[in-house]
């Protein structure tokens, strides 16, 4: 038998070519694995009105973990046009399967690492070394919404908080409402995570990414938890600082920070901007982690355009299986793998389009194989 069961969810779009790729590094590094295939995505949505099947589920839970390629989502109406006729009209509504996982499997932590590899001609600079560790089940993505708002959850809030009232005149349908659910036990747990990670690899700061001058109290019970667990770690500095200016402070002294942690949105849009800090999203690899299981996945979406023409970046996805060997302890592989990935990157002759060459996705998968 196998060491390891791993889900193997190509999902849609380039979510083929990319693992395509990765099943070539990992046949090469010789991971004991069996890989065990299960839909997910678009189609399943199209024909079954469920983008998450509980067959999929079902593997999951019989697996170590999953590797995931990429999602295609879409806005409520368009989704609904695309399923099949005998599904329309019955009131399904499409939701992210990958947001659906993070909760059911309780992977509170994604973790994006952001290095910048000498030799990408995408980075912004050399020196860029960011880890954000983003919460993942809770804040603006609960997906407790409302559209139209029920008169009773109205009055109650009406009730309860007087700043509601100048929305009395909106009628309900032209009114909606996200939730912004904070705890504090997902908060203490995800900042316990990043100082972790930041005294393992010998990282010099975490600094908390919020907003508590506006948001005071979600963001401030975010904020407040991170310094009460920052005492714990004196040996790590702690910085604060609020996501907008962060925003601008990642773009202007990217070198100064080191782990960054933050609530789910937050999380979501800054991880794209120091993607693109090293390379793009084409470099991007993350993790969804929970105490026993995890879902490893690409930053990047599902690309549709590029679909099954092996164009795109794989370096994201190969940064993704080296995150996996680390969490299942295959931490001589992970870090051959992460040589072999700075080693191609470093050479600079075999480049995908993004990266200005014309090699293909599988090239570059062989070519990182080949330094292994
Ligand atoms: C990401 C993606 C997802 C998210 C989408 C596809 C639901 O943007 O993983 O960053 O918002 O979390
Ligand atoms: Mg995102």
């Amino acid at each position: 038998m196998a060491k390891f069961k791993i889900a193997w969810m190509p999902g849609d779009g380039v979510g083929n070519d990319v693992l395509e790729a990765a099943r070539i590094v990992l046949d090469k590094i010789k991971l004991e694995a069996e890989y065990i295939p299960a839909e997910i995505g678009w189609e399943n949505w199209r024909k079954e009105g469920n983008p998450l099947p509980e067959r999929t589920i079902d593997i999951l839970k019989n697996s170590d973990c999953a590797l995931f390629g990429a999602i295609t989502s879409k806005p409520k109406e368009e989704a609904e046009a695309e399923l099949i006729p005998e599904l329309r009209g019955r009131g399904l509504t499409y939701a992210s399967p990958i947001v659906k996982l993070r909760q059911l499997f309780d992977l509170r932590t994604n973790l994006r690492p952001c290095k910048a590899y000498p030799g990408n001609p995408l980075n912004y600079r050399n020196d860029i070394d960011l880890t954000i560790f983003r919460e993942n089940t809770e804040d603006l993505y609960s997906g407790v919404e409302f559209h139209p708002v029920p008169d009773e959850f109205r009055q109650a809030i009406e009730k309860a908080n007087s700043k509601m009232k100048r929305f009395s005149g909106t009628p309900a349908n032209e009114l909606a409402i996200s939730l912004r659910i904070i705890t504090k036990r997902a908060s203490r747990n995800i900042v316990i995570d990043a100082f972790e990670y930041a005294r393992k690899h010998g990282k010099p700061s975490v600094t908390v990414v919020e907003k508590p001058n506006v948001l005071r109290e979600t963001s401030g019970l975010f904020v407040r938890t991170a310094r009460e667990v920052s005492t714990k770690y004196p040996d790590i500095k702690f910085y604060e600082a609020n996501i907008d200016a962060m925003c601008m402070w990642l773009l202007k002294n990217p070198q100064d920070y080191s782990v960054l942690v933050t609530s789910n949105m937050f999380g979501d849009i800054i991880s794209d901007l120091a993607a693109q800090l090293v390379g793009g999203l084409g470099f991007a690899s993350s993790g969804n982690i929970g105490d026993d299981y995890a879902v490893f996945e690409p930053t990047h979406g599902s690309a549709p355009k590029y679909a099954g023409m092996r164009k795109v970046n794989p370096m994201a996805t190969l940064l993704t299986v080296k995150l996996m060997l680390d969490w299942l302890g295959e931490t001589e592989r992970a870090e051959k793998l992460e040589n072999a990935i700075a080693a191609v990157i470093k050479e600079g002759k075999v480049r995908t389009y993004d990266m200005g060459g014309k090699n293909t996705t599988l090239e570059m998968a062989q070519a990182v194989a080949g330094k292994i």
